[in-house]
């Protein structure tokens, strides 16, 4: 498995690494939360160029974190709702939630769960899983189990949230198409609400593509609002001759 790393450019930490394990796309994400000075950019594509990349993605970013990366000549690829929760009125336990705590041996099944929830673009591969869970100091893997039909080897979906300091995130959420619209999802929520609140967070944010009208419906009808500004993904093509 390639993992990402961190690389110090002066004041600035990026973190890069392949995208999805794709060896021709990498990924770039400033690492302490602000923007990194555009000449940081500029060092970091010159670096991925040179290690053979053809083409490069950002996290998603806030408003404030894309100045340095559009003046280096990203553009976006797509944007996203940003939401938060400010766990004031948190929604009781589903009466739906079997999930259990996920282990290591579930992997392939989540990864196969998550392959047929999302579009490839947005597909985790091991190391995606791998990242999602190692954002935040702490995190919460949880799992759905189900029928045969409506999962994969018994896995209908799973969440992973994290939190740092007295903020969560609800990193990932996915069903199985055919385990979709049986509350399998807001049970998973509702669990990653309960857990942040548990443990000190003050709210709990989560982001979704402006497309998604389905996670966006749950998540606003469980008390997530929607901030002004999104975030985006950027991407930047390395084999123009400037860079
Ligand atoms: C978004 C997602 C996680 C929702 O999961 P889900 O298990 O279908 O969610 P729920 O069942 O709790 O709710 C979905 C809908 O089913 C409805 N529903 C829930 N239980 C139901 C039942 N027993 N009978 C009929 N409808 C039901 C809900 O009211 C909701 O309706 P709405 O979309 O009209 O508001 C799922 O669609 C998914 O995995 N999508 C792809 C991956 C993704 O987008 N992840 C989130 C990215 S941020």
């Amino acid at each position: 498995m390639t993992r990402s790393s961190a690389i110090d450019l002066g004041s600035d930490r990026l973190r890069i690494g392949p995208w999805r394990g794709d060896p021709s796309i990498a990924y770039i994400s400033p690492v302490l939360g602000r923007a990194p000075r555009r000449e940081a950019v500029d060092r970091c594509l010159v670096a991925l160029r040179e290690k053979g990349y053809r083409q490069v993605l950002t996290s998603a970013l806030a408003a404030g974190e894309q100045e340095p990366f559009l003046a280096a000549g990203f553009e976006v690829h797509e944007a996203l709702h940003l939401l938060h929760h400010d766990l004031a009125a948190v929604p009781r336990r589903s009466a739906r939630d079997e999930s259990r705590r996920g282990r290591r041996r579930d992997e392939p099944r989540v990864l196969a769960v998550d392959a047929l929830a999302f579009d490839p673009f947005w597909r985790f591969d091991r190391t995606g899983l791998a990242d999602a869970r190692s954002a935040t100091p702490v995190s919460r893997f949880r799992v759905a189990d189900g029928d045969r039909e409506q999962s994969v080897d018994g896995v209908s979906g799973y969440a992973v949230t994290g939190r740092a300091g007295t903020v969560g995130y609800l990193q990932r959420l996915a069903v199985h198409p055919r385990a979709q619209r049986r509350g399998i999802g807001e049970a998973l929520v509702v669990d990653s609400l309960r857990w942040a609140r548990r443990r000190g967070a003050h709210a709990v944010m989560v982001n979704t593509q402006v497309t998604n009208d389905r996670a966006l419906r749950l998540y606003q009808r469980l008390g997530f609002v929607r901030e002004t500004q999104g975030l985006a993904v950027l991407v930047c093509a390395l084999d123009r001759s400037w860079v």
